[in-house]
This record gives C-alpha cells, sequence and structure tokens, in this order.
C-alpha cells in the first residue's frame, strides 16, 4: 500500500550486499500502457482482457475512476484483468470525487476523458498531485467546451463541466509531455472532426499505439524535429485484447544496481523497449555498460526483449536535451550510476523533472549531495562528478513523496561503501508492488519494506 498522511513512514537502511547481484528477474507491467489499456478498454464496445497490468497504486486508481464512471473493470488473477466498455461518449457522472492519488497520468488522460462526457466530475489526488500543474491539460481541453474550475495555478482538486458533444481540438504542445498529448487524444475520441497535436520533439506513442489497436484512425508525421498527430473522431472503437510488457522505468532500478555492485551479472525478462521509453540505455552504453539486448520480439504491438547487464567501470557522458523524453522518469537513477562513472556526467535540459512526483531535479541533487558526490546545477542542467564507491553513501535521502527518488536511494546504498537510509519507503507501491522481493531475488539483501 501507498503511504496515506496517517500512514508512518516506513524508513529503510540499505547496506552494500557481501555478494554480487545475480540472476534473472521479472518487473511488473508498464505503467503508462497499463493506464491507457484501462482507460481505452472501458471506452471501447465490447470486452477487452489485459494480461500483464501493473498492479500499482497509480493504476488501482485509474481502475477504480473507471469503474465510477460506470464500466465494468474486474481482477481475474494476478495481472489478469478483463473490462467491459461502455462504448465511446456513454460513460457516466460519478457519484462521488474521483481520488487520483499520487499519479499525474491517471489525473491528466482522465482529465481529457471526463472533458468530452456530458457529466460534472471534481478529481483530486494526494499532497504531492495537488501541487502538480494541470494547467497544461486544462488549455487545450477548454476548446472541446469544456469548463475547468481549479485552485490557484491550475492545480487540483479540479472541477469539470464535461461535454457531451465536445469540439476537435488542434494544439501545438508548449512542452513535451505525452500525458498533455494523450489527453487531448482522448477528448478527441468523443469529437466530430479530426483532432490535431504538434508535439515539438516525439514522446511515448503508447496511446497512439493503442488508439490504432483499438480500432482508431490515427496518422503521424514528422514536422522538423517533432510530430503532427491526427486522430479522425468518433472512430469505432472496438475491445481488443492487451498485452502489457514489463515497465523500461521499473527495470532500470536492478539494471542500474547490477552495473554498480562489483562483479554482478543480472538479466531482466520481456521489458518494454520501445525506442520513446529507451534513453536511459543508450545512455547506459554510451557511459560505457555492458548492456546487451537479447529475443527481441514484437508483443501485444510493442518491441521487447530481455535486457542483460554485467558490472564494469562506467565513463560520465553528456546527455542531450533532446533525449530527456525518452528517459523522463530514469534521471534520478542515472544520476546514481553518474555518481559512480569516472568524470563528470553533464544531465541536460531538466526542467520538467522540476514538475514530477517531486521536485525531482532538487530531491536528486539532494539524494547525491547527502551520500558525498559532488554535484551543481546550471540552468537546467544537472553535472555529475564521479567518485569512488569507498567514498560514497553514509547519507539519509528525503523522498518526498516519490517512488523514484526511493528506488535511485536504493540503488545508491547497494552500491556506495556506507549504508544509505531511506526516510520512506512506502510511495514504491505506485509503480513497482514487489520492489522489494525482486531486488532481494537477485541477492540485494534488503530488510522486509513489504513493497
Ligand atoms: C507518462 C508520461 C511522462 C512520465 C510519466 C508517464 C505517460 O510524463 O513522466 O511517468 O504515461 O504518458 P510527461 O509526458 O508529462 O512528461
Amino acid at each position: 500500500m501507498t503511504s496515506s498522511p496517517s500512514a508512518p513512514p516506513r524508513p529503510l537502511v540499505v547496506r552494500r550486499p557481501d555478494a554480487p547481484l545475480a540472476g534473472t528477474a521479472r518487473v511488473p507491467g508498464d505503467k503508462s500502457i497499463s493506464h491507457r489499456a484501462l482507460m481505452f478498454a472501458s471506452l471501447a464496445e465490447g470486452e477487452t482482457r489485459i494480461e500483464g497490468l501493473l498492479e500499482g497504486e497509480d493504476v488501482l486508481r485509474t481502475a477504480a475512476a473507471m469503474r465510477a464512471l460506470g464500466a465494468d473493470v474486474a481482477r481475474e488473477a494476478d495481472g489478469s484483468w478483463r473490462v467491459r466498455g461502455r462504448g465511446l461518449g456513454r460513460l457516466s457522472e460519478p457519484e462521488d470525487v474521483l481520488d487520483m492519488g499520487n499519479s499525474g497520468t491517471a489525473a491528466r488522460l482522465l482529465a481529457g476523458i471526463l472533458a468530452s462526457h456530458p457529466i460534472v466530475s471534481v478529481m483530486t489526488g494526494d499532497a504531492s498531485l495537488r501541487r502538480r500543474p494541470m494547467q497544461r491539460v486544462i488549455g487545450p481541453l477548454e476548446r472541446t467546451g469544456a469548463v475547468f474550475a481549479a485552485r490557484e495555478g491550475g492545480r487540483l482538486p479540479l472541477c469539470i463541466r464535461g461535454v457531451g458533444a465536445p469540439e476537435p481540438v488542434s494544439w501545438r504542445l508548449e512542452v513535451a509531455s505525452a500525458q498533455v498529448k494523450s489527453a487531448i487524444l482522448l477528448a478527441g475520441l468523443n469529437a466530430r472532426g479530426e483532432t490535431v497535436v504538434e508535439e515539438p520533439v516525439p514522446t511515448r506513442d503508447h496511446s497512439e499505439n493503442m488508439l490504432r489497436h483499438f480500432g482508431a484512425a490515427v496518422s503521424v508525421e514528422r514536422a522538423g524535429a517533432g510530430r503532427i498527430i491526427r486522430l479522425a473522431g468518433r472512430p469505432s472503437l472496438r475491445a481488443r485484447d492487451v498485452l502489457v510488457p514489463s515497465d523500461p522505468s521499473s527495470a532500470a532500478f536492478p539494471l542500474v544496481a547490477a552495473l554498480l555492485v562489483p562483479g554482478s551479472a543480472v538479466t531482466v525478462q520481456a521489458v518494454g523497449l520501445n525506442p520513446l521509453r529507451t534513453g536511459l540505455f543508450t545512455t547506459l552504453i554510451e557511459m560505457g555498460a555492458e548492456l546487451a539486448v537479447s529475443g527481441a520480439r514484437t508483443e501485444g504491438g510493442e518491441l521487447v526483449g530481455d535486457l542483460s547487464v554485467r558490472a564494469g567501470a562506467l565513463g560520465g557522458v553528456t546527455v542531450p536535451p533532446e533525449r530527456a523524453s525518452s528517459m523522463i522518469d530514469e534521471y534520478p537513477v542515472l544520476a546514481v550510476a553518474a555518481a559512480f562513472a569516472a568524470g563528470e556526467t553533464r544531465l541536460c535540459g531538466l526542467a520538467e523533472l522540476r514538475v514530477k512526483e517531486s521536485d525531482r531535479l532538487a530531491a536528486t541533487v539532494a539524494l547525491l549531495q547527502a551520500n558525498g558526490v559532488p554535484v551543481r546545477v546550471e540552468g537546467d542542467d544537472m553535472i555529475v562528478t564521479g567518485s569512488r564507491a569507498d567514498d560514497l553513501g553514509g547519507g539519509r535521502v528525503q523522498t518526498l513523496m516519490d517512488h523514484r527518488l526511493a528506488m535511485s536511494a536504493v540503488v545508491m546504498g547497494l552500491a556506495a561503501r556506507h549504508p544509505v537510509t531511506v526516510d520512506d519507503m512506502g510511495y514504491v507501491g505506485t509503480s513497482f508492488p514487489g520492489f522489494g522481493d525482486v531486488m532481494n531475488r537477485l541477492g540485494a539483501g534488503l530488510a522486509d519494506i513489504a513493497a
């Protein structure tokens, strides 16, 4: 379970294991694809079966919201879910406030659905989500004719008066955000006419892929460095089974840990390798990591493969800003890898990190500094100077309701000479239930964190 304000924090002291990490692991389903599968299936006609759904707190919030809107969503076995959709435009008004917990993806994508139905709804979230900017979806979604009332600065709670006949929207994204793109496309499903989204750089395209999978007509054309996506409104959206690959953003933690704990050799199976998600792996290879893909195949319309790493020396690199959207959630753990690499690693164009589950730019800097890593910020760039493992660790990391900071801090603790204290492991279950078990099966020796 995720921590709530009433749940006491769950600290963890992480020590370098006596033996290398070794073995083969599987990590849970992709978070982005899991949210989308539940949402699209709820809007489609007929019964969708989803295999490999991530049963993390964030996705369970989406499942609860779709139920509250009238879809029939049922869990049949571990990771195996069935959704009977209501058909486009046929979701019903929720009885009560929709609580999206810690999940920005759930809140922003759902806003697109709520705006394009003739219902009134109120959405809220936990303290982290209530701080995050929603204006980026409110702006384009107001063009549908829906009316929004939010707190100062476009923060949750948010009240939406949706419309049954939404106007199709044409929008150029100001920030590279797959969440905003997806919210507009979701609203466009119920609009008569063509919805057009232009993105300045390509962002993860799971919505486009899944819309096609469910029978919608989506076209994508290149426009300079970015892309223009067009969706024909009111498609006949038909239930189709979905197989969710393992989340590359979760695979990142055991893989980076294995790179850093001397002598380790670890394989993570069936990881999603959508090229718009693999910036971390590209970067690690540039840093000199022994990282290999085997068994690459297409499963459920997404590229997957087994990723194997061997521990070894890493060197500092410059990560260009245009790579940010393909690894946006991986910067904290990459910064930990950089702390052990020879020389400087420069991570460029990190402005968006300031508005994630926490201010991840500041929090990652604090994580490193607490553990003796020289790091500085210049504008939107973070520059990490690598050190010897023997000189690192010993700090207490504040995770600020942010699952990825907690898991990155664990990786720091496994690799550094001195134990690292993580102040609260309670949020890890938002994206990676079973994290402790997966790591321990590889030999991490973490105390029981039940997450
Ligand atoms: C997500 C997109 C990313 C990412 C988030 C999931 C998605 O956010 O950080 O964890 O599923 O679309 P932005 O697109 O807003 O950068």
